[in-house]
């Protein structure tokens, strides 16, 4: 019997999820954990989302769906896109997804060759190098700080080969808490366009901005045409488990991703998607919340951290902090991992596993109750 899965599968990662998770078992039962390695929102989903779910299903709204979407929540997309992102998206322009994380996967599939590179900045969110080699693509890794010192132009021109053919964008980046500028934006679109790039703009995070505003590339000049911007509901309106998310972008990417959507999961489930159309139309006065009480977690984490010596600036986006620890505790994030974990209790998150870059980092969330701040704060004083 051939019990050989798929080379495919050979080097999908997984390995390193596991890895923190069995640490983390290893500590037993009785360990009380200060869990700052997740990546869930801090809230329930809101009343008013849950609802319309329910509504959908009390009213038997439990059919197959369009494949690209029920025209409500398409027509909801392209309205929110157009008046909050300035993409100037038309009705043909949206297609509903399971998550972020499956409309990462059709945008790469949409675009990426077999041997192509895709330039990420890096550190970056760990599953992109795994979307792009299911695509038969590999990552060419541009250092954020690099290019932050040098400028967006001149790391890209640097690091780009002619088997560039997509950029990843990550605005608010994820394990970094970046933002993009304006300015820098214009910078890599201005690439985008000299070196025919397509883009893949990854704004999961969107609305968990603080001092410098989220600018979707696609809003650009000319640069609609060749961006496939893909969003989420699950950081923005606290629906991680719901699993709905969209992809906007144009002619001849739109086709390709009809196809592939239709291929990979068919369609959305129909009741989520009810729920979705609350969320966008009626989501703006949670998001405001959210992102202040975030906010003021944010200080009390970073405050924290730099007591303890360790090098962090403010993140600007997103609800992670990702300090510099070597002077602290070495060099090896695993180990600062592990350190923190077996003396202080304290879960976070190696930086190693954000690709190279993100050595000697850890990722702390501050997407927890201010006590489990104060709690793991003053838990590492203690063992540092
Ligand atoms: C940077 C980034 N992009 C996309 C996603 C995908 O989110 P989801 O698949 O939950 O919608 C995440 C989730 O953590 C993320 O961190």
């Amino acid at each position: 019997m051939n019990r050989q899965p798929a080379e495919r599968c050979a080097h999908l990662g997984f390995s390193e999820i596991a890895r923190i998770r069995n640490r983390i078992l290893e500590l037993g039962p009785a360990a009380r954990l200060h869990a700052l390695h997740g990546g869930e929102p801090l809230f329930e989903t809101p009343a008013f989302i849950t609802e319309a779910a329910v509504r959908a299903l009390r009213e038997h709204r439990t059919r197959y769906a369009p494949s690209s979407g029920i025209p409500e929540l398409r027509a909801a997309i392209v309205e929110k896109v157009r008046r909050k992102n300035r993409i100037p998206a038309e009705a043909d322009h949206a297609i509903v997804t399971s998550g972020g994380l499956h409309g990462l996967l059709v945008a790469f599939l949409a675009t990426v060759n077999p041997g192509d590179e895709v330039l990420i900045f890096s550190p970056y969110w760990t599953p992109m190098k795994d979307l792009a080699a299911l695509a038969g693509g590999r990552l060419r890794l541009i250092p954020w700080t690099e290019a932050r010192r040098t400028g967006f132009r001149s790391a890209l021109e640097r690091y780009a080969t002619p088997h560039s053919r997509v950029l990843l964008v990550n605005t608010p980046a994820n394990p970094t808490g970046t933002v993009l500028t304006a300015d820098e934006l214009r910078e890599i679109a201005e690439f985008a366009g000299e070196r025919d790039l397509v883009v893949i703009s990854d704004e999961a995070y969107e609305d968990l901005t603080f001092e410098t505003p989220h600018v979707s590339i696609a809003s650009l000049p000319g640069m609609f045409e060749r961006t496939l911007s893909v969003f989420t509901l699950s950081k923005s309106y606290a629906m991680t488990g719901w699993r709905v998310g969209y992809i906007v972008a144009p002619e001849p990417w739109m086709s390709a991703l009809r196809k592939l959507v239709l291929n990979t999961i068919n369609v959305v489930s129909t009741p989520m998607q009810w729920a979705a159309v609350a969320a966008l139309t009626e989501g703006e006065a949670f998001i405001e919340q959210a992102r202040a009480v975030y906010r003021q977690r944010r200080d009390r984490l970073v405050g924290g951290l730099r007591a303890l010596g360790f090098a962090c600036e403010p993140p600007q986006g997103t609800f992670y902090a990702f300090p510099n620890v070597e002077r602290v505790l070495g060099p090896k994030s695993w180990d600062a991992f592990d350190l923190l974990l077996n003396r202080a209790g304290v879960s976070t998150v190696p930086g190693v596993v954000f690709g190279p870059h993100g050595e000697g980092h850890l990722r702390f969330t501050f997407s927890v109750p201010l006590e489990t701040i104060e709690a793991a704060v003053e838990a590492m004083r203690k063992v540092l």
